[in-house]
Parts: structure tokens; sequence; C-alpha cells
């Protein structure tokens, strides 16, 4: 099920910066948003308890990698914050993948990494020794996510057709790497905009700079969002 609400990442260094951030919506605009390390371990629980107490429906980044038990524990945790979505890293392992899913419950939408894709397939030859291609990796990868009972992947929008068509129709694709057209780029190599990040088979993207650095976020968002669900039927 497509998400219409672009998420925002809330790459912010303190509560007071996302607090200022948020209140340039106006109240009764329910928002979907990213947590990740950054704001999280700055702040602690307490800013999803928060952004929860606003009505905002939580992605929470954290990307958890370790033995499955503790991966379980972590996720009741996190489940009893009432995150709308949280995830792993896939590398972690069928049995780590399943253990989360336990932790979390099914109320909430569980996803993983797959390669990074900070990772170039030179980099994962040489140190992963993993000797496929890097498309390859993220399609295996996919494969044993779905194998394990989570909802999807967190994704390049260029890699979405191949993962449903491997895995299944209804298996969420997560995109980041959005830029609507004109917008800097910044890090970020490969940008799709959001229409095409629809066209191609997202069903979340999630949208950082180019709206908490434009000049009127607010605006910004709802032209991303316009364009990201302008097509659907
Ligand atoms: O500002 P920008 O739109 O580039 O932010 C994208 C967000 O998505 C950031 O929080 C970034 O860490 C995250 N992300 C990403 N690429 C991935 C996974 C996560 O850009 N493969």
């Amino acid at each position: 099920m497509r998400e219409s609400r672009p998420v925002i990442a809330l790459d912010f260094p303190s509560f007071q910066e996302t607090k200022e951030f948020l209140a340039l919506f106006p109240a009764e605009e329910k928002l979907y948003v990213k947590v990740g390390m950054e704001i999280y371990y700055a702040v602690g629980p307490e800013i999803v308890r928060y952004l929860k107490s606003l009505g905002h429906s939580v992605f929470l980044d954290l990307k958890l990698h370790d033995i499955p038990n503790t991966v379980k524990s972590a996720m009741k945790v996190l489940s009893h914050l009432g995150v709308d979505m949280t995830n792993v890293h896939a590398a972690g392992g069928v049995e780590m993948m399943k253990a989360a899913r336990e932790g979390l419950g099914k109320e909430a939408k569980l996803i993983a990494v797959t390669q990074l894709t900070s990772t170039s397939e030179e980099q994962m030859r040489d140190f992963q020794n993993i000797h496929t291609s890097l498309k390859d990796s993220v399609i295996h990868y996919a494969k044993k996510t779905a194998e394990a009972g989570l909802d999807g992947v967190v994704c390049s929008a260029q890699e979405a057709q191949l993962i449903k068509q491997e895995t299944y129709d209804d298996f969420i694709c997560l995109t980041p790497g959005i830029r609507p057209a004109g917008a800097d780029v910044a890090d970020q190599k490969r940008v799709v905009s959001p229409g095409q990040a629809y066209q191609i088979g997202s069903d979340y993207i999630v949208v950082g700079r180019p709206i908490t650095q434009a000049p009127d976020p607010v605006a910004a968002y709802h032209a991303i969002k316009e364009e990201w669900t302008r097509d659907w039927v």
C-alpha cells in the first residue's frame, strides 16, 4: 500500500531545531517523519513520544544488527514507543529478522536495509568478500527479507521494480535519494524525482534536505507531495 505523504527525514542535531521545523506546519497537518540515529541518540526515546503525541507517523531508522535475542528485546522496547515503522540490516540474517518481527509484533511495519547505497560493488567484493554484482546482492537480501516475513526493504527507486518481481507486489520499497527537478543533489549520487519514483514503483519516498533546507519547507513539502501523488488513480 503506497503512502501518499512523503516521509520527511528529520535530520536535525537537537530537539529544539526539530520542534522549530515542525512548528512551521499547521497543527492539523499530520506528517510521516523519519527519525534517524542523529536525533534519536541526541534526544532519546522522548523524541518518538513527542512526535506521536502530535499525531505524526514515525519511521524509526536505527538499522538494528545484532544477535537475534538482543534485536528481539530491543524491538519489544521500540514497539512500546508506538513507532509505525522501523528497520534492521538484512545482513544480520533470517533468524535475526524473524526475531525482530517477533519482538516488534505485527502492529508496526518492519523493513530491512539490503546493501547500503554508500557501498560500491568494488567494496562489496574486497571487503565483504561477496563475489556477485551489487544488484544481485540487493535482490538476494530482498528475497531473504521477504522469506523472514518482513514487510519490505529500503532501496533505491531504480531497484524497486526488480525487487517486486523477485518478491511480491505488496513488498514495500521505501526509497530515499529523491530530488524534485532542479533541486540541489548534495551528496546523493543517483537521484530520481518524486514523479519518477511513483512511475518506477516506490511505495514510500524519503525526502530530507529538499524540504528541511528549503526557504519555505511547507511549500516544498506540498510541491513534492503533489508531484508524488499527481498520477495516482
Ligand atoms: O536530505 P536527503 O533527502 O538526502 O535525506 C535522505 C535521508 O535518507 C537521510 O536521512 C539519509 O540518511 C537517508 N538514506 C539515504 N540513502 C539510503 C538510506 C538512507 O539517503 N540508502
